[in-house]
């Protein structure tokens, strides 16, 4: 294939290690310390692998080795392959939340990309915002891309039973609050929980951002689901280091993976998988790098009648290990094949319907035939209302049936603070009929849209053996997190959204079937409470912290800066001497 379709033009990195002056010299003189030979700098495909490795990102810490293997390909292929890293971002250690950091590192993997003598990349990303970080950032430079994704951890093991990362989290937690589980017990889940390299295996934000890399056609055949430490991922990786080479002579740019039917396909995937709510504003975010019109509206319209197919936790039973020996994303792309657009190309050259249309399936309770799907529709539920005019999302998959349409008294948390300190208070006026608000947790209040929308009921409710409530706010949920949750209210409360005027006793009608989120709040009184609403202070005037929260956009545009949509391509005009 690449002889066929190659180019002949010089390689970008010929710009570079091509010259024959004072600029050659100096760009290739440092380079030959680290032993490099002549032949490396003779004009053939220099390949990036932008790495995302980092102890303090414990999902992406064998990332170290998943390069060496690329590096093979790279070799055997006849690249030059070079190392680099990016800022990495763990979801469990850093404050106050990595979504804060996605659009920063975004910026860091772009102009790490387009500074540098590259002419194809790979991206090694594994935990939640280290998939769309790197993703947004290598599409604004548009060079060939392939995504290797680092893959789940094995199945959790906890007293003869598979636990899941995150979701068993909240599950414990809640058994620990209502005495059914000990403190003891609480401190060994953690080891059997995490219990391997790899990121969360649940369907959480990695497992899912994994499977839409590979939905989107960025990753190659598998990507989604190998265990991080199976042999088999490192033979991904080493495959990924020898088709990037054939991609740069190609010239098989990103614009021409990442389409309109691209994006399609993978949140019609993602309603198939139960995939993460995150999902919605990393592909947002994405398209907007892109120029691929994407709207909010779209998850619903495209994804919202699709069927559930795979069992997997938060919406299901089973990990991404079982997962994987099921036949992983490849078996669901072929069930899902009348949805699809099966066209798409994908890194590999070819479509997405001839990389699986005839993928086995080896197991029928992980992965349901289209024909008897889990759930008959399980995409996105996208609501409007006064309470969300830019729109408000649940996932239905993860919700309680029964809530679905409520109505039920606004008990209001004014931000994350005053929820910790009332939230166990036995005086506390609340039972489970009412539903839960929370304020100040969207992109500019937080600042960073934390993963804190799935609020762990009030103790005096989980103690009458109640497991769900209805819940509102501006911010985002785990991936891993399930229940009758309503997020991503935009525009958030600390612009002024209504959902910064609701009060203790307001009514709330929450309709998703007919995609409605309603205060029943005359509009007279909303405009009194909105005349006398005043902002919250700003927490801190500079640094990183204060250009997010100045340019972050809301929700529903996905988080993204305002000023880093679109691209600037990879020409840069100037030397560096
Ligand atoms: Fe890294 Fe869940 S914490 S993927
Ligand atoms: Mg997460």
């Amino acid at each position: 294939m690449s002889d066929e379709k190659s180019t002949t033009r010089p390689l970008r990195s010929h710009e570079w290690f091509g010259r024959h002056d004072k600029m050659g010299f100096i760009y290739r003189s440092w380079m030959r310390n680290q032993g490099l030979p002549d032949h490396l700098f003779d004009g053939r495909p220099v390949i990036g692998i932008c790495n995302t490795w980092s102890e303090l990102t414990p999902c992406n810490s064998h990332f170290r080795e998943l390069a060496e293997y690329v590096k093979r390909g790279v070799y055997e292929a006849g690249g030059f392959p070079v190392e680099f890293p990016v800022m990495s971002l763990g979801e469990t250690l850093l404050k106050p939340t990595a979504m804060l950091f996605r659009n920063l590192a975004s910026m860091d993997t772009e102009e790490s990309i387009r500074g540098n003598p590259i002419d194809g990349v790979v991206l090694l990303c594994g935990c939640d915002k280290t998939t769309p970080s790197t993703m947004m950032g290598a599409a604004s430079v548009g060079l060939p891309t392939l995504v290797v994704s680092g893959g789940p951890m094995l199945n959790g093991k906890f007293c003869g039973r598979d636990i899941g990362s995150g979701t068993d989290v909240w599950r414990f937690t809640d058994d620990l609050k209502t005495g059914k589980i000990t403190d003891t017990d609480y401190y060994f889940a953690e080891s059997c929980m995490s219990r391997s390299r790899g990121h969360c295996m649940t369907m959480g934000t990695a497992s899912t951002m994994a499977c839409m890399v590979e939905a989107l056609g960025m990753g190659l055949p598998g990507n989604a689901a190998i265990p991080a430490v199976d042999a088999r991922r490192r033979s991904l990786s080493h495959h990924a280091g020898r088709r990037i080479v054939e991609m740069v002579k190609e010239d098989l740019t990103m614009d021409k993976i990442l389409t309109r039917e691209a994006f399609e396909n993978a949140i019609r995937i993602n309603a198939a998988i139960g995939g993460s709510t995150n999902a919605i504003i990393h592909l947002l975010a994405l398209a907007g790098r892109i120029g691929v019109k994407l709207d909010l509206e779209d998850f619903d319209k495209i994804g919202s009648e699709m069927p559930l197919l795979v069992n997997l936790m938060p919406s299901g039973q089973f990990l991404m290990e079982d997962f994987y020996y099921a036949g992983g994303l490849p078996a669901v792309i072929r069930e899902m094949g009348d949805y699809l657009h099966k066209d798409a190309i994908t890194v590999n050259g070819k479509t997405i319907w001839e990389n699986n249309q005839s993928a086995p399936c080896y197991n029928r309770d992980v992965i349901s035939p289209q024909a008897e799907p889990l759930k008959p529709h399980a995409g996105i539920a996208v609501l409007y209302g006064n309470l969300c005019e830019n729109g408000a999302v649940i996932k239905p998959s993860a919700a309680t049936k029964e809530l679905m349409q409520h109505r039920g008294r606004a008990v209001v948390f004014e931000n994350i603070e005053d929820y910790h300190a009332r939230v166990d208070d036995p005086d506390l006026d609340v039972d489970e009929t009412c539903v839960l608000v929370l304020k100040l947790v969207g992109p500019r209040g937080y600042p960073g849209m934390p993963e804190v929308g799935n609020m762990t009921l009030p103790k005096k409710v989980l103690d009458k053996g109640i497991t769900d409530m209805v819940r509102i706010s501006d911010g985002r949920m785990s991936g891993t997190a399930y229940g009758t949750v309503v997020l991503h209210v935009s525009p958030e409360s600390a612009i002024g959204g209504t959902l910064a005027l609701v009060e203790n006793g307001d009514m709330i009608e929450l309709d998703v079937p007919n995609r409605r989120l309603h205060l029943d709040v005359s509009d007279e009184e909303l405009a009194r409470r909105r005349a006398a609403w005043q902002p919250p202070a700003p927490l801190t005037e500079r640094g990183y912290v204060s250009l997010y929260v100045n340019h972050v956009q809301q929700s529903h545009l996905g988080a993204d800066m305002d000023f880093l949509r679109g691209s600037s391509g990879s020409q840069v005009a100037r030397d560096s001497h």
